[in-house]
């Protein structure tokens, strides 16, 4: 097929932006450039400041960071800061364009706990596109915790960005993805890839110290759901979701992200054995669920991890973390609902109970509208938000806001989703109390939307204000 036989290619590290370290003020520059996917192949695509994906930025909280955001593109984009907790002026939705050649400047104060969140374009109708082509990047706010917990914390060795996409990429090394010309189950299902890429590279290997390593995943799929194990079964800890560190690990043997989402986990290489982590069939996409290249559903390689025989920097799991801000429950002011319909019941037979719902892409009957104020929430409050999908699972994100959990699918939250969180994957019914702490006027709202970002172009969006 021309892919890099597995493992050969050593994992690309983002380069890492220490905006302190260089007073606070970091540009970036959205621009195309070649990547080759396959050796030899390079291909058109696009990056921050680098020819594909961008670099990690590292904020401190309490910070004021000058972002200055140069669009070197031919066409239009906008940079959102997703899970950083900004006004809206400052938060790069679909209203705060960039127009070719023109720089935003907004300055970022940093204020909320430590956390891996990212950056991507908004764009209305160009987002899903310019993602794919790869305008991706990660940022982690560090608040001292790290240190104070133990944990690891030396970027590059022991706490690696892991960047996990899909791709389509055809027999020359090219990606291809046209507006124009998106057929109906691009839009029903998002555009999917056979080929699994990490930091933008196929089936990459990293060296670890043989001990325990942080591993910050990101899905920046389209969207693709990732299944994720180890090779070897072995337990690993997730200890932090979107939004922050949860209250102590949380030992899982599989692990679910669904676009947008991000964990933070720990995994013991302490027995240097070399291991895989495998990705496996994607549950919500039915008999369309990826298979591997055999035509089986198996679980199929998504990189390799070997252990080094250098001393381990960090042998011990901390017990506790950081317990999440508490939310008075007088706070509470409003309940909501949030009929998710992408227009399709594909791959659940409960999809049934939402027959006599209007097959439309929309949420609440209404696609997306920049025109239109959806919902008005009040500053300092926080609502009970009652998310329904219908079609599929749909991950749902909200801006400028964090929430949790209350309940999904009619059950309490598994124990890795009861931190806060800004995305959450929605296969039937979920509730979220959303703490609104930023405020969004009508010329710069914040977006809720479907993250499979086809959806999203299609209608799947609203807008709030918050004053
Ligand atoms: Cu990743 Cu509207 O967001
Ligand atoms: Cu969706």
């Amino acid at each position: 097929m021309g892919e890099p036989a597995p493992f050969s290619t050593p994992l690309p590290m983002p380069q890492l932006i220490d905006a302190a370290s260089q007073g606070n003020a970091v540009k970036l520059k959205v621009m195309s450039g070649m990547h080759a996917f396959i050796e030899g192949k390079p291909t058109r695509t696009y990056g921050y400041s680098a020819p594909v994906l961008g670099p990690v930025v590292r904020l401190r909280r309490g910070d004021e960071v000058k972002m200055t955001v140069e669009n070197a593109l031919d066409v239009v984009t906008t940079v959102h800061w997703h899970g950083l907790l900004v006004p809206g002026t400052n938060d790069g939705g679909p209203q705060q364009l960039i127009h070719p050649g023109d720089s935003w400047r907004p300055v970022l104060s940093i204020d909320q706990a430590a956390a891996t969140l990212w950056f991507h374009p908004h764009p209305h109708r160009d987002t899903a596109r310019q993602v794919y082509m790869g305008l991706t990047g990660m940022i982690i706010v560090d608040d001292g915790s790290d240190a104070e917990l133990g944990l690891p914390r030396t970027f590059g060795v022991d706490d690696l960005p892991l960047i996990l996409q899909d791709r389509s990429i055809d027999s020359d090394g090219s990606i291809e993805y046209d507006n124009n010309d998106l057929n109906q189950l691009d839009v029903i299902y998002g555009v999917r890839g056979e080929t699994t890429i990490v930091n933008g590279a196929i089936a990459p290997s990293a060296k670890v110290p043989p001990g325990l390593v942080r591993l910050r995943l990101l899905n920046a799929a389209n969207a693709q759901n990732f299944e994720l194990r180890f090779s070897d079964k072995r337990q690993f800890y997730v200890i932090a979701s979107d939004g922050g560190f949860l209250s102590a690990p949380v030992a899982v043997t599989q692990l679910t992200i669904s676009p947008a989402e991000r964990f933070e986990v720990l995994v013991d290489f302490a027995d240097g054995k070399a291991v895989a982590l495998e990705n496996g069939p994607d549950e919500e996409m039915g008999v369309f669920g990826r298979v591997a290249a055999d035509g089986s559903a198996d679980y199929v390689p998504v990189m390799r991890f070997e252990p080094t025989a250098t001393t381990p920097m960090v042998r011990k799991l901390p017990t506790r973390l950081v317990e999440p801000a508490a939310v008075a429950p007088a706070s509470t002011v409003q309940r909501r609902q949030f009929i998710l319909n992408s227009g399709l019941c594909a791959s659940r037979p409960e999809a049934g109970v939402h027959a006599n719902m209007p097959a439309l892409i929309g949420i609440n009957g209404k696609p997306y509208d920049i025109g239109r104020i959806d919902v008005e929430t009040k500053l300092g409050t926080t609502e009970v938000w009652e998310v329904v999908s219908i079609g599929m699972a749909h991950p749902f994100h909200v801006h400028g806001a964090l929430f949790r959990i209350l309940s999904i699918e009619g059950a309490p939250p598994a124990a890795h989703l009861t931190g806060w969180k800004d995305t959450v994957l929605v296969e039937d019914k979920a509730e979220l109390l959303v703490a609104f702490g930023r405020p969004a006027t009508r010329e710069h709202p914040f977006m809720y939307h479907c993250h499979i970002l086809e959806h999203e172009e299609a209608g799947l969006m609203g807008q709030y204000v918050c004053a």
